[in-house]
This record gives C-alpha cells, sequence and structure tokens, in this order.
C-alpha cells in the first residue's frame, strides 16, 4: 500500500511532505523512526520485506504457535513486528533445510550478507560452518539452519553495518518462531552454535565454554548438543589457534552426529 502511494505517478506532495504524512498518519511498534525508515526505504528502491503489507505477514490474531506448516510460519515470519528489530532490517531471515531434517542448528542471528541474500549462514560464518559440518561427516543440505533472532541487528558506521548483539527482549520476542520451527520440524538432535542460542534455549546461565560438547536431554525426545559460533573461529588471528578451534568444532559436531538416527547423517 506504501508503496503504490509512494508510486502515484508523480503527482501529489513531494518526498519530504510524503514523510511527514506518512510518519503523522502511520504509527507502527518502533514509533515515528519506523515510519521514517519506511519512507527512505520506498524512495531508495529497497525492499520492504519485514513491513506489515496487506496480503503477507501475521494475520490478524494468528500467532506463530498456531501454525502448523513450514512455509505458513515462513510467510508468516516475513511480517514480523513482534521486536523493533524488523524496521532497519532487509528482511526476515528464516530458517532454511529440508522438513525431515535430523539435525537443526541455531545461530545468533543474521549477518550482514544474510540480511541481504535472506538466507542464514551465506556469509563467512556460513563457510566456516560448511567446512566444519564436512568435516564431521554431516551433510549440510540434509541439516535445518536457523537462528535465534531472525532480523540482522546493526549500527551504522559510514556506508559499513556493523553486528550488534541482540538483547533479551529482541531475543525472547523472536523465540515463537524458533519453537514453532522446532515443533514442526521434530529434529532428532539439535546444536546450539554460540552463547547467545545456548542462552535462548538453555538460560541465561549456560556457559558454553564449560559445557560444549556435551550431550543433553532437551525433552520431547530432542538431544541438545552445545557449541561455539563459527565467527569466534574466523576472529581468531593466529593460524594454529584458529585451526585447533576449527578442530574443537568438529569434534563438538562430531559428538552431535553420533546421535543421528542409523543412516541419516
Ligand atoms: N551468524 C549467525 O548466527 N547466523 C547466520 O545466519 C549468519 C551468521
Amino acid at each position: 500500500m506504501l508503496k503504490s502511494l509512494f508510486q502515484s505517478g508523480g503527482r501529489g506532495p513531494g518526498p519530504k511532505r510524503w514523510t511527514s504524512m506518512v510518519t503523522k498518519a502511520w504509527s507502527p511498534p518502533g514509533g515515528p523512526d519506523v515510519a521514517r525508515s519506511a519512507v527512505q526505504r520506498v524512495e531508495s528502491g529497497a525492499p520492504l520485506a519485514g513491513f506489515r503489507t496487506s496480503g503477507a505477514g501475521i494475520q490478524p490474531g494468528v500467532e506463530p504457535q498456531d501454525i502448523n506448516e513450514l512455509d505458513k510460519l515462513r510467510a508468516a515470519a516475513a511480517g514480523c513486528t513482534r521486536c523493533p528489530l524488523y524496521a532497519p532490517a532487509t528482511q526476515t531471515v528464516f530458517g532454511e533445510g529440508p522438513a525431515d531434517a535430523w539435525l537443526v542448528l541455531v545461530g545468533e542471528q543474521p549477518g550482514d550478507r544474510e540480511d541481504r541474500a535472506g538466507e542464514p549462514f551465506v556469509g563467512p560464518a556460513g563457510r566456516i560452518l560448511d567446512e566444519a559440518l564436512e568435516a564431521a561427516g554431516i551433510a549440510r543440505e540434509k541439516t535445518y539452519l536457523t537462528n535465534a533472532v531472525k532480523h540482522f541487528k546493526f549500527e551504522t558506521r559510514g556506508k559499513r553495518r556493523i553486528h550488534q548483539k541482540p538483547n533479551a527482549s529482541e531475543i525472547r520476542a523472536c523465540r515463537p518462531w524458533l519453537d514453532a520451527e522446532l515443533r514442526i520440524l521434530r529434529p532428532n538432535v539439535l546444536a546450539t552454535l554460540g552463547a547467545t542460542a545456548a542462552q535462548a534455549l538453555l538460560g541465561p546461565s549456560f556457559r558454553v565454554g564449560k559445557q560444549r560438547g556435551q550431550v543433553m536431554d532437551w525433552g520431547d525426545g530432542l538431544t541438545l548438543v552445545p557449541t561455539v559460533h563459527p565467527s569466534s573461529i574466523v576472529r581468531i588471528p593466529d593460524r594454529e589457534d584458529r585451526d585447533a578451534a576449527f578442530r574443537a568444532l568438529v569434534a563438538d559436531l562430531e559428538v552431535a552426529r553420533a546421535q543421528a538416527p542409523r543412516g541419516r547423517a
């Protein structure tokens, strides 16, 4: 609707006047900044995904816990406004992988590349993860990759978008999507990557450094194996230390693989 308003043949008020009219008339959950950001995105030709638009997103009264199909869940998440992170992000980056995946890998949140591509783990951390999965004998195409938070949180510095850690209320707001993914997928094993994902599922006192690589019973027949985030390996400057950290990640993933039903990894 907004888009057609702005693209109505060049007649009517100019962009400044539109901005002022929209921010006065529209009060989205994130406040005037969100409205202003929508106007700027329309003007720059950026996609509007992430904003509630007619025909997409959550229908009034329908919550993630009411949805029983992955495609419908993904479509609903595309219009999520449960926390303010949706406003500056390009789009919701929902989980990806086969519906019969035996393993679900949960990261923190999409990064810059993922935000633009709309797919999880396609940037530098994704490359490390791919190598580690392969070294652990796990086929990525048989796994489902998702994140605890489904919008990229960042701070702009010049032209760069710098990753910001999601806070507790953003993680809490996004949790129903993850819960719904797990309820629909019913995997055998869950591997959390890094502290944010582990703490989202196991509570704030969980320490990855102490408990990584352990096999935990998460209930409902689901086994959880926590490990580090692959981006922690990208950041290690020393080659030997980085190789050792990579081998430790592979060892944790091998623990997860040992939990796979026969012939599924
Ligand atoms: N880091 C994450 O935690 N998830 C992604 O999808 C990419 C980078």
